[in-house]
């Protein structure tokens, strides 16, 4: 398995290298990225590629296009009259790292207008989905000298952030933040802040980040939630309006706490006695789950005062011990 593990390996970074060189050669590939505002040091930073328009071009790389390897590494597809293809054809790559700097996967995204606009590497013995994270090991100093993990959703937004200095941002492939994701940052970083687009999609997706914090939160870390006008992601925002704009949104985050509550009263007239108690009902769910033993008491007030109870009575509903006097 360990020999398997060094193989594939090999072959991920081969074809990484060979997309690379593709790009150089491709000035329709090059424009494209130009016209997004990348400069060619960020490219090369994140090690972004071309995978040429072509069925086999894979095989200008591999002297051997029939190893089995190289549809273990989800790089070709094997149809079912046993024909051989590659898996990305004329689009512009973005390799996924492992924290050792290892090529594990690969994002593919379309020139132009088409479907899907981003292609993803399957899962393979290298690329688990739902554990990684993109720009971890260009991040890793970011992280450590500030102390914060920014965490978007693109791959586009990662580079252009990194573009303009803020070196701490990584991305969840478009999968659901999860709680190993989660768990996996805390270890590095005191503070995350979770920045989704400001579109529908990154509202949900800033409730699903919610959910996999909450056992992983600690009372020595604050998880936050940066909320971007509804017209822009982290790339377009930090373009418009600049690194500096970008870094004061950041420190002016939603504090997870306050995003919970305002999470949980959402559609709940706190005027009358039935929208207080399905806030309170609504809490059950989510206010137990929360690794951070004070946080979770401080909260259980915050509840308290929105539901006009008290906190012990709050505590009760909530199917938590109430801590007695001795
Ligand atoms: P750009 O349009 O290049 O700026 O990309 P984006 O990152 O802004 O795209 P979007 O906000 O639509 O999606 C966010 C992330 O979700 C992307 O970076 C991808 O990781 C993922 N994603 C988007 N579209 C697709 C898709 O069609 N298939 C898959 N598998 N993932 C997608
Ligand atoms: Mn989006
Ligand atoms: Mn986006
Ligand atoms: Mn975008
Ligand atoms: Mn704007």
């Amino acid at each position: 398995e360990r020999e398997q593990h060094r193989s594939l390996v090999e072959v991920m970074s081969t074809a990484a290298r060979f997309y690379r060189e593709q790009l150089k050669a491709s000035p329709r590939a090059v424009d494209y990225l130009k016209r997004r505002g990348l400069t060619g040091e960020v490219a090369a930073k994140f090690g972004i590629g071309y995978a040429p328009d072509g069925w086999q071009a894979l095989d200008k790389a591999f002297p051997k296009y029939d190893e089995p390897a190289l549809a273990e590494a989800g790089l070709v597809i094997d149809n079912e009259a046993g024909r051989r293809y590659d898996r990305f054809r004329d689009r512009i790559m973005f390799p996924i790292q492992d924290a050792r700097g290892n090529v594990i996967a690969f994002g593919g995204r379309i020139l132009d207008a088409g479907e899907p606009k981003y292609l993803n590497s399957p899962e393979t013995p290298l690329f688990e989905k739902g554990r990684e994270l993109y720009g971890l090991p260009q991040a890793r100093i970011g992280i450590r000298e500030t102390g914060t993990v920014i965490v978007v959703e693109g791959y586009m937004d990662v580079v252009a952030l990194a573009q303009f200095g803020v070196c701490n941002a990584v991305a969840t492939l478009g999968t659901a933040t999860t709680p190993t994701h989660i768990q996996k940052l805390l270890r590095q970083a005191d503070r995350l802040v979770f920045c989704f687009d400001g579109d529908k999609a990154g509202r949900k997706a800033a409730r699903r980040g919610l959910e996999a914090s909450l056992p992983h939160l600690a009372d020595d870390k604050a998880v936050s939630f940066l909320f971007l006008p509804p017209e822009h992601d982290p790339d377009s925002f930090v373009r418009a309006h600049g690194a500096d704009a970008f870094q004061s949104a950041a420190r002016d985050a939603t504090p997870l706490g306050r995003f919970l509550i305002d999470t949980l009263a959402e559609g709940c007239d706190l005027a009358t006695a039935e929208g207080r108690a399905h806030l309170v009902h609504n809490a059950k769910e989510f206010i137990p789950k929360i690794g951070a033993p004070i946080l979770k008491m401080q909260l259980v007030r915050d509840l308290a005062q929105s539901a006009q109870l008290g906190p012990d009575e709050t505590a009760a509903a909530l199917g938590l011990e109430v801590p007695r006097p001795r």
